[in-house]
């Protein structure tokens, strides 16, 4: 008997190992679940107090943190009373998910007041990413946080570090988002300024003299200045996220040389800089050791760059511990660089370069070369921005459930143009453009072919004036193969092309009065927003959308269906 319990025990300690090592494989891939209510929030992030858009009522929202290959489950339930909610996870590819791409007009009916929807996706590659609504303006409101997808166990990173630590950097506006959006599509047309303050994690400072406590309280502990906590010798990864709605900005810790070495989930070639210059929509790693006399603390400072600023820097502490961290540097925050300095900008640019031992070397040749001219001009007296004089705009229906179900009447059908001209464009005289259309047609890319793109900058409708844009793909990384200042030459600026060490990314700055050449192969079935990342340039057409490989695209889920044409499709 005793044998025989022996026995039973030894087989069911044996199931119980069996069991936990199938369990521990399984884990080797998980679902991470979140849940997520959207509401308004009166947050007060620069001493302000303004109304937010906040994720369980936070802004920004909470870090995603997974691991590559991981399943991320996200509830999200709309409990905004006045709009609608869609979110984007950008950087993440939506490989076989394009309907979870979070994007309003394309991918799905955004989220109405009261309802649940959930977003369902693999992070199939490690590194730094964010997300952010997708809706209207609703982004510069509040809505963004970062996705941090670590290496699977037993994986290392190519650099070493201690610690991990996350920025958010952002701007932000007391105007809101319903009084931002009105005037940019009003006759006349009123811009919104510049922001009222920069965010470093959610905190900034306004000066508050001359108004009610009850509107701006400098005291409000939502406003300290936000701090790093670090300990001297220690090296710290800083993933750095720019989601600011209009900004570009360069970063600094003061004293303190930081290495880039990841951008938007790619390995960089390691550079030394003492400022990060960075763009809405880009992710960057950089390593910084508190190597510094740690008997004070230090100014992190971040300021506008490729605009004329009216935006005070914004800053936060570099605290050595053990010093109180909100205990001021003695020095003056370091100003950063020149706002118009673009020299360096473009040169910073040039200097991202895929890392050795893991450069993915693109296609010797594209098969298709898409020119996209960005122009600011007015149509009927509206201003709108426009790619080859084609200002765009997302209709009703969310463009993939069209194509997969083959709607008629939904978007123009004739393709916008692949070029306009533009080697007689002068982009150095104030734009006029009177030519300029809006539509809402779209780019078909055969699938898996290569396509390059070169954003050509112009001077807006203002004289001597160019501004710079951050452009970004949805559903893929591209390779960036070249800055050049001035107008692209297709026979003389391919020849410089950077083919053998080309970093990928998934967000790319154009510079003032220069152009930036990409090239990217369309592999990944679906519908996919390209687009300037300041808001309100998006808001008035600064996007194209590339539609490639649909009918490869698996059943598209109901919850997607419900506005536009896809109202016809709910049965009861
Ligand atoms: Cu982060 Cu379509 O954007
Ligand atoms: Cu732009």
């Amino acid at each position: 008997m005793v044998g025989i319990l022996r026995i039973l025990s030894f087989i069911l300690l044996l199931t119980c190992i069996f069991v936990s090592l199938s369990v521990g494989l399984a884990a080797a891939a998980r679902d991470r679940k979140f849940t997520w209510e959207i509401s308004y929030q009166h947050k007060s992030l620069d001493c302000y107090k303004k109304l937010a858009v906040a994720i369980n009522g936070l802004t920004p929202g909470p870090t995603i943190s997974a691991e590559q290959g991981d399943r991320i489950i996200v509830n999200v339930t709309n409990n905004l009373f006045m709009e609608n909610v869609a979110i984007h996870w950008h950087g993440i590819r939506q490989r076989g998910t394009p309907w979870s791409d979070g994007t309003d007009g394309v991918s799905q009916c955004a989220i109405m007041p009261g309802e649940t929807y959930t977003y369902e996706f693999v992070v199939d590659r490690a590194g730094t990413f964010m997300y952010h609504s997708h809706y209207g303006l609703q982004r510069e409101a509040g809505l963004y946080g970062l996705i941090t997808v670590s290496l699977p166990v037993g994986v290392s990173e190519p650099f070493s570090y201690d610690f991990d630590r996350e920025i958010i950097l952002s701007d932000w506006y007391h105007n809101t988002t319903y009084e931002t959006a009105t005037d940019l599509a009003s006759i006349p047309f009123l811009w919104v300024g510049e922001p009222q303050s920069l965010l470093i994690n959610g905190r900034g400072n306004y000066s508050c003299s001359g108004l009610a406590a009850s509107v701006c309280n400098s005291t409000n502990p939502e406003c300290l200045p936000s701090n790093l906590t670090v300990i001297s010798g220690k090296t710290y990864r800083l993933r750095i996220a720019s989601l600011t709605s209009l900004s570009a900005l360069s970063f600094q810790i003061e004293d303190h040389e930081m290495t880039v070495v990841e951008a938007d989930g790619h390995y960089v070639e390691p550079f030394v800089v003492n400022n990060l210059y960075i763009y809405s929509g880009e992710t960057y790693s950089v390593l910084v050791t508190a190597n510094q006399n740690s008997s004070r603390n230090y100014w992190t400072t971040i300021n506008v760059v490729s605009r004329q600023p009216n935006t005070p820097n914004g800053i936060a502490i570099f605290n050595y511990d053990p010093i109180d961290y909100q205990k001021l540097p003695p020095t003056n925050p370091p100003p950063g660089p020149l706002w118009n300095d673009t020299k360096s900008q473009v040169n910073q640019s040039r200097a991202i370069k895929a890392r050795q031992g893991f450069i993915v070397t693109p296609p010797k040749k594209p098969d298709r070369v898409i020119v996209l001219l960005n122009t600011q001009n007015t149509i009927d007296g509206y201003v709108r921005w426009s790619l080859n004089n084609v200002s765009h705009t997302l209709p009703s229906t969310p463009l993939l459930i069209a194509i997969k179900e083959n709607m008629t009447g939904v978007f123009d059908p004739n393709p916008p143009p692949d070029d306009n001209d533009s080697a007689n464009y002068d982009i150095y005289s104030v734009a006029n453009n009177t030519n300029s259309v809006s539509s809402s047609s779209i780019y078909r890319l055969q699938f898996n072919s290569t396509v390059d793109i070169i954003l050509q900058n112009a001077n807006t409708m203002t004289a001597n004036v160019s501004e710079s844009h951050p452009w970004h793909l949805h559903g893929h990384d591209f390779w960036v193969l070249g800055y050049g200042e001035g107008k692209f030459n297709l026979s003389r600026d391919t020849e410089t092309y950077n083919l053998a060490d080309p970093i990928m990314k998934n967000t790319v700055p154009l510079h003032p009065y220069g152009w930036t050449a990409l090239r990217f192969k369309a592999d990944n079935p679906g519908v996919w927003l390209f687009h300037c990342h300041i808001e309100a340039h998006f808001f008035l057409g600064m996007l194209v959308v590339f539609e490639s490989g649909v009918e490869q695209v698996g059943d598209i889920p109901l919850s997607n269906y419900g506005c536009g044409q896809t109202k016809s499709f709910i049965k009861p």
